[in-house]
């Protein structure tokens, strides 16, 4: 179980920087073994087509040409098994993540699908990527950024593994901003998903820290800026379904 933080006038847990991650090591841990199961429920099969929207933007060449993914904070691999399905036939893709129990779960799928050659899982934090200067075609991150402590480090990481030319992608949880729907999406949030916590996987602490997570992460204009500010070239960023994510692009030039 996370660690109770001290609660602010909204009700949120204030997490100091320096345990931020500490906290997040214990929600994927507690949640690992369902988590696939649980983005099903929480987000009605929607996260599919959010994901399906990272992959076609991704664009992994067909045929023989090789192409080197890394998806950053990749958990259990459903990113890179995406881009392998679409890519062709010299599509490698590398999943870091801090997490050994949700790299875990990955290696299994990818045992499972006889994927193991495509697909290689490395423990590491997204803020000091174990990997040398302009390595990878792609990055990606899908629900991850918000997780991380310290954005900028992230961000400026993706950039100096990328090669000149290479695409960086962002899919996160955004700002609602339809009326009437955002309401709607509150009273879900902070309801249904923290009961769906405690059903599937017995937490629903682990549920509500990621439900706040999202409303505390930067709106899309300002994220835009800080891939700016980490050296991104063309940022821009697409809204889906009502703000309720944003796919942010940016490339390095
Ligand atoms: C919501 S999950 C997303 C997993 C996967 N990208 C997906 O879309 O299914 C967030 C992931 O971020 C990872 N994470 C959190 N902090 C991290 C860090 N500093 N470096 C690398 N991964 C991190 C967690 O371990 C977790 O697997």
């Amino acid at each position: 179980m996370p660690q109770a933080g001290k609660n602010t006038d909204f009700g949120f847990q204030e997490v100091p920087l320096e345990d931020k991650q500490a906290l997040v090591d214990d929600v994927f841990h507690s949640v690992a073994s369902r988590y696939d199961l649980m983005n099903d429920l929480m987000s009605g099969g929607l996260h599919r087509a959010w994901k399906a929207a990272l992959v076609t933007a991704v664009n992994p060449p067909k045929g023989e040409r090789p192409f080197a993914l890394l998806d950053m904070a990749g958990g259990t691999g459903d990113i890179a098994f995406r881009v392998i399905e679409a890519g062709g036939t010299d599509t490698r893709t590398t999943v870091v993540d801090i997490n050994a129990d949700m790299l875990e779960v990955g290696r299994e799928r990818a045992a499972e699908r006889g994927l193991d050659d495509a697909i290689t899982f490395v423990e590491g934090n997204a803020e000091a990527l174990p990997f040398p200067d302009r390595s990878y075609d792609a990055v990606t991150i899908a629900f991850g950024i918000r997780n991380v402590p310290r954005i900028d480090k992230a961000l400026a990481e993706a950039h100096r593994v990328l090669r000149l030319g290479g695409r960086f992608l962002c899919l996160e949880f955004s700002a609602v901003d339809v009326p009437g729907l955002d309401a709607l999406y509150d009273l879900y949030s902070f309801n249904v998903i923290p009961a769906l916590g405690r059903a599937v996987v017995g937490d629903a602490e682990a549920y509500r820290y990621l439900v706040e997570s999202i409303r505390r992460f930067p709106r899309p204009d300002t994220f835009a800026e800080m891939m700016r500010a980490a050296g991104f070239r063309r940022v821009a960023f697409q809204r889906m379904s009502g703000g309720i994510v944003a796919l942010h692009s940016g490339w390095r030039l």
